[in-house]
């Protein structure tokens, strides 16, 4: 069997301390917030897969369509012997382009899931002999080192995950990407669109409750982290299109007035009935925005390619 290595960036307790910083500022501001890298534990990356099978839930099925329709183009383009993926979850889609990448050498999954990653990586080299993978346990959103490796380099980020992250957090980690690469270097960046809102709001709100179960599941690691006692049961998942920002935001709405302890934290937070706690966004983009932000950072993008409903874009920006 290829080799296969996993290097824990993130330090054993980086749940811990970075989770304890992030719930006691999101708990205490107004509104109250949780940042959604807090989804993927064990069970978060095994509900985000069942998503990805959901009817509504079109991304995945979208962006696997121009994968397999185009990884021939983007391999030729990218020309890469190193593949880095930014929250590589299953790495499931990657294999359109691990079978398109002829003079591929490495493939590098980076993701804060080490369950994702395991079970990622162990399937990737049993099924393919001559590949190395190095997975990464790392938080794409602090510096990331990577490991030596041959250029040029792909990063892909895929699955409009891009779109979880607010405005300003893209500037930093566009400029942060375009400084992990060289001349030769490629970005394949993965964006949903923005489209029709019954459609958009029915993906993040599935008639099986799955995304639901996977926004809630959120309180759950802090119960389980922090010891706090949130019941998941006195909150209800919302989903809703913000039209100003396009942006789909997912919430967990108090079913009564109530007050959770997080022991870790020493802390009781008061929630009034009907009051909102913030999870995650979800942007929906247009070309012409991609463009900007991109090229903001010193970025071009050189490919711009969609599913032929339109609903889901890839784009390439090779480094020149
Ligand atoms: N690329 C896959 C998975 C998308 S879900 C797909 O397209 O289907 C988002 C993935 O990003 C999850 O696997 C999650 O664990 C990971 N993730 C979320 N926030 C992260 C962060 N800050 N750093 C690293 N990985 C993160
Ligand atoms: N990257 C995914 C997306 O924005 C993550 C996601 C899908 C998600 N469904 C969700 C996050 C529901 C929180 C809640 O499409």
């Amino acid at each position: 069997m290829s080799p296969f290595a996993l290097t824990r960036i993130l330090p054993e307790d980086a749940t811990g301390a970075a989770l304890r910083a992030d719930v006691l500022h999101g708990l205490t501001g107004t509104p109250k917030t949780l940042p959604p890298k807090w989804f993927y534990d064990a069970r978060g990356s095994a509900l985000f897969e069942q998503i990805t099978e959901l009817p509504e839930y079109y991304p995945t099925r979208a962006e696997r369509e121009i994968l397999i329709t185009r990884s021939g183009e983007i391999a030729r383009a990218a020309g890469a012997r190193t593949l880095v993926e930014l929250g590589s979850g299953s790495s499931d889609k990657t294999r359109h382009l691990l079978d398109a990448l002829t003079d591929l050498r490495l493939y590098v999954p980076v993701d804060v899931s080490e369950s994702a990653l395991t079970l990622a990586g162990r399937a990737l080299v049993a099924e393919r002999p001559a590949l190395a993978v190095h997975a990464l346990i790392a938080d794409f959103t602090a510096p990331l080192t990577l490991p030596r490796s041959p250029g040029p380099r792909l990063l892909a980020f895929l699955g409009g995950t891009i779109g979880n992250l607010l405005p300003a957090e893209r500037a930093e980690f566009y400029a942060a990407v375009r400084a992990l690469l060289s001349p030769g270097d490629a970005l394949l960046l993965g964006t949903d669109l923005v489209k029709d809102e019954g459609v958009l709001v029915r993906a993040y709100d599935d008639a099986a409750g799955v995304t639901a179960a996977f926004n809630k599941n959120v309180l759950t690691v802090v119960d389980r982290e922090l010891g706090a006692d949130f019941d998941p049961g006195a909150f209800d998942h919302v989903a809703l299109w913000d039209a100003d920002n396009e942006w789909i935001e997912m919430r967990l709405r108090s079913r009564r007035a109530q007050t959770v302890k997080v022991p870790a934290l020493d802390l009781a937070v008061h929630f009034a009935a009907g009051e909102e706690l913030r999870t995650e966004v979800s942007a929906k983009f247009r070309e012409e925005g991609v463009r900007t932000e991109l090229a903001a950072a010193g970025l071009e993008l050189t490919h711009w390619w969609t599913d032929t409903e339109g609903r889901f874009a890839l784009s390439l920006s090779v480094v020149g």
